[in-house]
């Protein structure tokens, strides 16, 4: 708690107490959508006091402050992942800070692997649901200052906010996937027998972040949206690749960044 009290104190300090009202967590590739925000602050990891640092290639560690469609946001470029090797503590703690900070809604995006056959590269999943196959984030003390010891996870991915998804998506004649994302540790890809396991227990796609973030988001109640791009089918005969993985993820990410913006305007 003091060590996210300390972050939330010098990032107040360096931005004149700026209170965002959405926060946003820009997966792989998602980079672009920064060029939506009309940046106020901007301020490195390693300037913010016990925050961890980023060492995935790709990813960039700082934290936006600004305005989306006239919306105070705050997004994190770079993520941490526990395949990093980083504790599920620092792998969420942006996420305490954030609602500290005065969120009142988390957007999330990533890259996933598709599990789903009727799924294509490059298509946008909306998040209805996931499976945690990662450490849950909430073992140990329950921090009761933040939430309950046992969160219910009823509505974990926010329907009237999927909802609203749609409308935006309808309208801007955008395709939209809907699913239940898997969450693992990785850094492998999944061997074919796993993408068969992940199809079997109701899984649609499959990637190595999210989830930790959502379940923290979730036991301080705050209402979450999730988004995934399609960046390989798992059950196709193509293998998984980094640098394909970041590709796809620039290309559709720029209909999500749109898709995103709408939503921030009509929430
Ligand atoms: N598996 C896990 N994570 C991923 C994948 C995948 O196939 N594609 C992108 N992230």
């Amino acid at each position: 708690m003091e060590a996210i009290l300390k972050a939330c104190k010098a990032i107040q300090e360096a931005t004149n107490n700026f209170h965002p009202e959405v926060g946003i967590i820009l997966g792989t590739g998602l980079g672009g959508f920064v060029d939506s925000i009309d940046v106020e602050y901007r301020l490195e990891y390693k300037d913010i006091p016990n925050m961890p640092v980023s060492t995935v290639e790709g990813h960039k560690g700082c934290l936006i402050f600004g305005t989306v469609a006239g919306r105070k946001v705050v997004a994190m470029q770079g993520r941490f992942h526990y395949y990093e090797g980083y504790a599920m503590k620092q792998v969420t703690f942006p996420v305490r800070v954030m609602a500290k900070l005065g969120i009142s809604y988390l957007f999330v995006s990533n890259a996933a692997g598709g599990v789903n056959t009727s799924f294509c590269v490059g298509d946008l999943m909306v998040i209805t649901d996931h499976i945690n196959l990662l450490p849950n984030p909430l073992i140990g003390p329950n921090m009761a200052e933040f939430g309950p010891r046992f969160v219910d996870m009823h509505d974990c991915y926010s329907l009237a906010i999927r909802n609203k998804a749609t409308a935006i998506a309808e309208r801007e004649a955008i395709k939209l996937q809907y699913g239940v994302y898997v969450g693992t540790t990785g850094p492998t890809f999944e061997t074919q027998a796993e993408y068969r396991y992940f199809k079997a227990i109701g899984g649609d796609a499959v990637g190595m972040s999210t989830v930790p973030e959502i379940i923290v988001a979730r036991h301080m109640g705050v209402p979450c949206f999730g988004m995934s791009v399609i960046t390989n089918c798992g059950l196709s005969d193509e293998k998984g690749d980094h640098e394909d993985v970041q590709l796809q993820g620039q290309k559709a990410g720029v209909r999500m960044a749109r898709l995103f913006t709408e939503l921030i305007r009509e929430l």
